[in-house]
């Protein structure tokens, strides 16, 4: 049995090592990027109208605040002279436009742009504006996705090289994305008149940004823990997962006086965990709860230890042969994820309900969600044994979890291994205990 766990093992770390998205792709989300796309709307001699889109086409990342903070470098000495539905962080040495009546919004030759925030003046909106640069995954919500903003552009007096010219080195400002150079793409068409009339951009660019868990962060986020009915063993999260105790944490009962401090909202904020084993901030624990005689029941919960953070749209895409055969989900969504459309759906994305549990709060009493899902069993393959019934991969909030040895996975009593009493013995007492309530209800 240790060969067959150990065997799995290896099967996932190799799957792990090649979808170990450090060049930016990941089999789970094989079209998953992020796009920065130029629209040049109006162009006259040192005066040009753009419409920048940011869209997040990733199955299950977000970009959660404090939100993207979008930079590039201009080719020449281009100004911006105004913007909507966002702003430069930093307006420049403006002082060249000294003599003229109005100074331009930003003169830096790398300005960065952040979104507005939600609520901003009517007259500075522009549709898909506004909301402190967050974006939504394309699973969760299908409007929020997308970021918007227009400018206008100049040049420095004495500068202007009449056409618009692309620039270049963008950045979206969020940990392990990296941009390309942006590419001449077809020119977006945009409907008006209800889609009666099309009209489109003078020309459009794109650059594409890409993810990697390794470029954002040396050391995993979160880790799982394993159970299941048969065995009373709790199997922890390895020790040390996301760093050791000797790096800084807060005891139980202890407020950390930066907790007092006020923070730059437009900081991300790094993690200042509990005190655990594992020292992550998000721990993910899987409890094989019940063997009915067609179904079986797992029970999920996350746990956030992190401090200084509630997790808000989080989500968790797990992978186990079973998911295809997902009969219910209590109180969370679920997506099938089926990156490649050959039927191995074996990977789910799950978050939370709006208003009820979408967002993960802060390390203490309430820091947890929790589901219970209903599987049914693929007769011929379904099994408690080798561990099957265990997840073989869990990511939380699109960065990989770290998972128990399969050494130590939670067993089966010896004397049910090797016989199916046990089994049948487990839904004869389902069964009991079935009737019993069903008993119940009809009395
Ligand atoms: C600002 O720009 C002007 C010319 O555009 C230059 O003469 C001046 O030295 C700059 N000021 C600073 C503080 O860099
Ligand atoms: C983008 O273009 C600039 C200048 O044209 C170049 O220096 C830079 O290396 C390019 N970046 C990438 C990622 O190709
Ligand atoms: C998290 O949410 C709770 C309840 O809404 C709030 O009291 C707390 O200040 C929030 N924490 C952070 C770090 O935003
Ligand atoms: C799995 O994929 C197949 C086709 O790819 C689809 O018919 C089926 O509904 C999917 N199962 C689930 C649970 O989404
Ligand atoms: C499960 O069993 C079916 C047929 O019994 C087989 O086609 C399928 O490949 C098996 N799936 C796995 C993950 O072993
Ligand atoms: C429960 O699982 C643990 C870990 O694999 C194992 O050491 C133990 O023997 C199992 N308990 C029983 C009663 O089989």
């Amino acid at each position: 049995m240790g060969a067959i766990l150990n065997a799995l093992f290896a099967v996932t770390i190799i799957f792990f090592t090649i979808s170990s998205p450090t060049h930016g792709y990941d089999p789970l989300d094989p079209f998953g990027k992020i796009i920065i796309k130029w629209d040049l709307l109006q162009s006259l001699p040192g005066h040009h109208t753009v419409q920048v889109t940011i869209e997040n086409k990733q199955e299950y990342r977000h970009v959660e605040k404090p939100g993207w903070k979008l930079s590039w470098h201009w080719e020449n000495k281009e100004v911006i002279w105004g913007m909507t539905g966002a702003e430069t962080t930093e307006q420049g040495n403006c002082s060249a436009f000294a003599a003229s009546d109005n100074l331009p919004h930003c003169c830096l030759r790398r300005p960065t742009i952040v979104d507005l925030l939600p609520g901003a003046p009517y007259n500075m909106q522009v549709s898909n504006c506004c909301r402190g640069g967050v974006l939504t995954s394309m699973s969760q919500d299908s409007i929020n996705h997308v970021s918007a903003f227009h400018m206008t552009i100049g040049s420095f007096p004495d500068e202007d090289t009449g056409e618009f010219i692309m620039p270049y080195d963008f950045d979206i400002g969020v940990p392990g994305y990296t941009c390309d150079n942006a590419t001449s793409v077809t020119p977006t068409k945009f409907s008006t008149n209800k889609g009666r009339h099309k009209t489109q951009a003078l020309a459009t660019w794109e650059a594409v940004c890409v993810y990697s868990q390794f470029r954002s962060s040396q050391s995993p986020k979160c880790c799982v823990s394993l159970s299941a009915f048969y065995n009373q063993t709790i199997v922890p999260c390895p020790v040390c997962s996301c760093g050791c105790s000797s790096s800084h944490c807060v005891k139980p009962g202890e407020t950390p006086p930066y907790l007092e401090q006020k923070h730059d909202p437009d900081e991300e904020v790094s993690p200042v965990v509990q005190c655990t084993k594992h020292m992550c901030p998000i721990h993910i624990h899987w409890h094989v709860k019940v063997n009915y005689r067609e179904y079986w029941r797992v029970k999920i919960t996350a746990t956030n230890y992190n401090t200084m953070k509630n997790y808000s749209d989080w989500n968790l895409v797990v992978l186990h042969p079973n998911l295809k055969s997902v009969q219910q989900v209590f109180s969370f969504n679920y997506k099938s994820l089926t990156p490649y459309h050959d039927g191995i759906n074996d990977t789910g994305i799950f978050w939370g309900v709006k208003f009820y549990n979408d967002v993960l709060l802060q390390a203490g009493e309430i820091g947890n969600v929790q589901t219970e899902l209903l599987l049914k069993k693929d007769m011929g393959n379904f099994t408690f044994r080798e561990g099957w019934a265990f997840p073989r991969r869990i990511l939380f909030n699109g960065d990989e979890c770290v998972m128990p040895s399969p050494d130590d996975y939670p067993r089966l009593p010896s004397s049910a291994s090797s016989s199916s009493s046990f089994s049948s013995s487990v839904v004869s007492f389902d069964t009991i205990l079935f009737c019993f309530l069903l008993l119940l209800l009809l009395a």
